[in-house]
């Protein structure tokens, strides 16, 4: 395959998406500055930014890879109080972010879904409809779904966390509560009730292929979705798959392979949202810049309350964990500029992709 011809490709076969992630050295680089010039003409070079609230680690799940699963008993579970909740979209508000994320632990008795139904409410009144907000709060009924997006969340990101259903139930139990198709059906229900939805994967999982991964870009493109959300496995030793640890591949090798598929998702969706993932950073000490020079535009920083950070372990050495909100501005901003990025203020920020597809 050659690939000069490849990289002015629009359409990729799953043959050539295996050959791009398969790229090393100078030939990769080819890769990442082809998507970082796609990025540019098309969506420029405006970062945006999703204020995180890490609302609860309460989780009905377990996830065999996930830090906060329900299993592990090793941390304590809190959930934030209301007044935390709208400090922190006052912060947001105060730094100047235009947009909020909402993520928490799955849970779905009516006490927890109606609960974020209020703060939904409370914070747009409050913002007076400047915060865009998104929710990441796992699988819901549709009704819950309408409901929320009612309230006034209009984004919501629920990662595959792999599109093949053999590895997907090799990193879930194999139970009513983790069922591939349920996760489908989800992400099916948040599009057709019009958010703007976003899924994404883990990449470096044990036993997961270079195959697998073209596979779930295509996936994203099948699926038509505004956003996506992917970063690298990091094995968290109070969680089953630990056990594997050694069939992954070494830090940097799991973050190049990140930064491909951020690059050829970048091609094969040139306008959509991508989130340059704290867990980037977890690898290398600027990786979430690498992300944002491989065709990512969002970045994610962290509002919780510092005396919940760690208890949000979902993965070990999570970057900025000690900070405060402050400095991660102060900071983002300088980062951005050693890119010569800039970051969006003020703005939602949607997805070009969902704009144009209205
Ligand atoms: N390493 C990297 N990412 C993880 N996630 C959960 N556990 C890990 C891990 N060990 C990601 C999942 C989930 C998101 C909240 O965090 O993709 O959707
Ligand atoms: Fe948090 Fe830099 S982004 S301190």
């Amino acid at each position: 395959m050659n690939l000069e011809n490849i990289l002015n490709n629009t359409l990729f076969t799953r043959d050539e998406l295996i050959f791009l992630l398969s790229l090393e050295g100078d030939d990769m680089k080819k890769l990442l500055d082809r998507a970082l010039e796609v990025k540019l003409r098309e969506i420029g070079n405006e970062v945006y930014l999703r204020g995180l609230i890490e609302y609860s680690n309460v989780c009905v799940k377990s996830c065999l890879y996930c830090g906060v699963r329900s299993k592990n008993t090793n941390f304590n579970r809190y959930t934030l109080t209301d007044q935390e909740v709208i400090d922190c979209a006052k912060m947001a508000m105060d730094l100047n972010y235009g947009s909020l994320a909402i993520q928490s632990g799955e849970r779905s008795d009516k006490n927890f879904t109606d609960k974020i139904t209020y703060l939904l409410k409370e914070i747009n009144t409050l913002s007076d409809g400047k915060l865009g907000i998104t929710l990441s709060c796992g699988e819901q009924t549709p009704e819950v779904y309408r409901e929320w997006f009612e309230a006034g969340a209009h984004r919501y990101l629920l990662r595959i966390e792999s599109s093949n259903q053999e590895l997907y139930y090799r990193i879930h139990p194999n139970d009513k509560t983790h069922n591939f198709q349920t996760r489908i059906d989800a992400l099916n229900s948040l599009i057709s009730i019009g958010y703007q939805a976003g899924t994404g994967v883990m990449i470096g999982l044990p036993f997961q292929t270079i195959e697998n991964l073209a596979d779930d870009l295509l996936f994203f493109k099948k699926l038509n979705v505004a956003m996506v959300g992917m970063g690298p496995f990091i094995p968290h030793s109070d969680t089953p798959l630990y056990e594997y640890k050694d069939l992954i591949a070494p830090d940097r090798q799991r973050l190049d392979l990140t930064l491909k598929m951020i690059a050829c998702l970048r091609l094969l969706m040139p306008k959509i949202n991508m989130v340059a993932a704290t867990a980037d950073q977890t690898l290398s000490p600027n990786g979430r810049e690498e992300a944002v020079m491989a065709g990512a535009n969002i970045i994610m920083p962290n509002l919780t309350p510092t005396k919940y950070r760690e208890e949000y372990m979902i993965y070990p050495n999570k970057a900025c964990v000690g900070d405060k909100p402050q400095e991660c501005q102060g900071c983002l901003d300088n980062r951005m500029k050693s890119i010569d990025h800039k970051i969006g203020y003020n703005k939602w920020g949607d997805s070009k992709a969902f704009t144009n597809s209205k």
